[in-house]
């Protein structure tokens, strides 16, 4: 049985797409079968993998709107597959509730299909941001080493926290999967220090592996590439690669 996960963290930049992109690709290269949903507005995701916005045919709002099937909307890459965004060719939602009941359903589904369905999120507390917690199992919080990353963790953890406690019927649990320092810049002292400190928040839910600043990562998407296929061999790539690793082998040691 898959498992849903959502990148999220309100505050902007701070590699929740680079993330999905690559953590996707690692997991893929240890013959996991993934897919990725964009629930970005700004359809990143889509993007850094190379598809321009007007050559979206179909995506993740036609499959809200119930106007299109699922496997009509997916796209195939070498290590995972994709849901695109296409919310800027659609009005808005009118019924959040339903989506969100809807989203949950289709992607539960594809549970049976998929080892990890990873949810790329923007940096708003809105809708889509609901619906991917609503439809996730847990939640990957990527963020900076900086002053001001405190308020973005301690956002979402509080907002994982109400869903808990709400325990509707259609969300019964959700939990924080790690926190993950991304864009660490290792000749920055003050990086270290904002990294121990964040640990002491969260102690045990910080992901061991951290992904250093790294220009092939910037370069990769903007080849629209994930890191692995742009450059095996890099430290971005063997980071991602170490960081797949270590989600597998936590949930088997779960
Ligand atoms: N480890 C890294 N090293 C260097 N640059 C990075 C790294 N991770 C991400 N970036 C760059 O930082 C910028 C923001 O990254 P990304 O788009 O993944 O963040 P995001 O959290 O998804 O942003 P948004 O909140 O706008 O959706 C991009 O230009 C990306 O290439
Ligand atoms: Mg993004």
């Amino acid at each position: 049985m898959g498992q849903v996960i959502a990148i999220a963290n309100p505050k902007g930049g701070v590699g929740k797409t680079t993330t999905t992109i690559n953590l996707g690709a690692g997991l893929g290269n240890l013959k996991q079968k993934v897919l990725l949903v964009d629930l970005d507005i700004k359809a990143n995701l889509t993007i850094g993998l190379g598809i321009e916005r007007e050559n979206i045919k179909k995506g993740i709002f036609d499959i809200l709107l119930k106007e299109a099937e699922i496997k009509d909307t997916i796209l195939n890459f070498k290590r995972f597959d994709l849901i695109p965004n296409n919310c800027f060719q659609k009005q808005a939602l009118s019924d959040s509730h339903y989506c969100m009941e809807e989203l949950k359903k289709h992607l539960d589904l594809l549970k049976d299909e998929y080892d990890y369905i990873l949810i790329d999120t923007g940096p708003v507390m809105g809708v889509l941001l609901d619906m991917a917690l609503y439809a996730s199992d847990s939640v990957l919080i990527p963020t900076e080493c900086q002053y001001f990353s405190y308020d973005g963790i301690k956002i979402m953890i509080n907002k994982i926290n109400a869903i808990q406690n709400e325990k509707t019927k259609i969300k019964e649990n959700l939990i924080v999967e790690g926190i993950l320092l991304t864009k660490f810049d290792n000749r920055n002292l003050f990086s270290y220090e904002m990294a121990e400190n964040i640990k002491e928040i969260v102690a045990n839910k910080v992901f061991k592996t951290v992904i250093n600043y790294s220009s092939h990562l910037q370069e990769a998407s903007s080849m629209g590439k994930d890191v692995l296929s742009f450059s095996y061999n890099s430290i971005g790539s063997r980071e991602y690669r170490l960081l797949a690793k270590e989600l597998l082998e936590r949930k088997e040691n779960n």
